[in-house]
């Protein structure tokens, strides 16, 4: 790297995290964390436009470079219905609320990279996305629709997460696909309510589900090929309210995660011939509504290789964790879709013992993990705009 950056303010790095963390606003409600994010990017000199994707705010620093290249770099913003038990002077202030998966770490981190290279002469245009509703699965979409990659086209997009499964100090990034395709899907039975102790005269909804949920999992472990990474989870059963009751009806609720691949494709038809075979086994009717939330997040193997050297820069190539994939999904992936480019899971977990899992009550991070992110995403946009 030839450019030098300004070093990393630490204090000033932490104190931005802690202070989102006490704010934690839900998807496309981040009115207050979009307004910090664009005060201080207008301090530092970009041009901000807030208001793309409703609640995200896009910052810009052109500079003609030598082939006149945009690199974008995203933040989400988002926060999760939790209640935080966390017992720290920077718990969350609002109740019901909570940063639980790190995204005030990734506010926080953005804006210190934000301050880094704006007064460094790049090699290209560098632009700024800070999104909302990560977890609902549609801000980037809606920063898309937006014109985010548009004027200046954007050339590649990289991104990252704290991520507390990995210890702090450590890095992943891993080619391909990372991360995967979020499905949902709602299964509404209709039997014919009756007595309890009378079934031969109703249509029990209870027992449809029942079977339905068993034969649900039969998908990943039948209709699948075993070399396809596949899960089907029902997460929701609701139905009746009394002991003394067949119910009429009973709602499913789940997800279906993939890979993408063959399962990916079929799944709406299986999970459609399963309800509907089932239902029709014990006399009743299903209606299916599926949902396709997310696509798998895939990075570019070229991309993957620079950002990874510059996690090697920077943590030790010892450090540097590859194959690290998960069945959870990332709206980023719409991003990916589009341009080409990397997303690396940055260690926020304790050198020793358990992290708390992310979306817990009890999730934090360790902060030094802030540090290490601002520098990789730093480098990386540096890099990849000199290469
Ligand atoms: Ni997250």
């Amino acid at each position: 790297m030839t450019l030098k950056l300004p070093p990393v303010d630490r204090p000033g790095l932490i104190a931005t995290r802690r202070d989102i963390h006490q704010h934690p606003e839900l998807g496309f409600e981040e009115m207050r964390t979009a307004t910090l994010i664009a005060d201080r990017l207008r301090g530092f000199d970009y041009t901000v436009t807030p208001g793309i994707g409703k609640t995200g705010v896009v910052a810009l620093k052109k500079h003609e470079g030598r082939d006149g290249r945009c690199v974008l770099l995203r933040a989400d913003m988002d926060a999760l219905p939790v209640e935080e038990a966390n017992d720290v002077p920077y718990r969350s202030r609002h109740s019901g609320k909570m940063h639980a998966c790190g995204h005030d770490g990734h506010v926080a981190i953005g804006l210190e990279v934000a301050r880094r290279l704006a007064p460094v002469s790049l090699d290209g245009s560098v632009k700024f996305a800070f999104q909302p509703a990560e977890e609902a699965s549609n801000g980037a979409q809606a920063m898309i629709a937006d014109g985010v990659l548009d004027a200046p086209r954007v050339d590649a997009a990289f991104g990252m997460h704290l991520w507390n499964d990995l210890p702090v100090g450590t890095i992943g990034v891993t080619s391909g696909t990372i991360m995967a395709s979020v499905d949902q899907f709602e299964i509404v039975i209709h039997g014919r309510g009756g007595h309890a102790a009378a079934p031969h005269q109703a249509v029990d909804s209870v027992l449809v589900a029942a079977q339905l949920i068993s034969a649900l999992q039969g998908l990943v472990s039948r209709r699948r090929d075993p070399l396809e990474h596949a899960v089907v989870s029902v997460t929701e059963v609701h139905a009746g309210r009394a002991f003394n009751v067949i119910p009429a009806r009973a709602d499913l609720r789940g997800t279906v995660r993939t890979f993408g691949g063959a399962f990916f494709n079929a799944a709406p038809r299986l999970i459609e011939e399963t309800a509907q075979g089932i239902a029709a086994a014990f006399g009743a009717q299903v209606e299916v509504h599926y949902h396709r939330l997310s696509a798998p997040l895939i990075n570019d193997e070229r991309l993957t290789a620079l950002m990874r050297d510059v996690a090697a820069d920077l943590v030790g190539s010892a450090n540097v964790r590859q194959g690290v994939r998960t069945m959870g999904g990332e709206d980023m992936a719409y991003f990916l879709e589009r341009v080409p480019g990397c997303f690396a899971f940055v260690g926020s977990g304790p050198v020793n013992g358990r992290a708390s899992p992310h979306h817990s009550p009890t999730f934090d991070i360790d902060e030094e993990s802030l540090v290490i992110g601002a520098e990789l995403l730093s480098r990386t946009a540096v890099r990849y705009l000199e290469s």
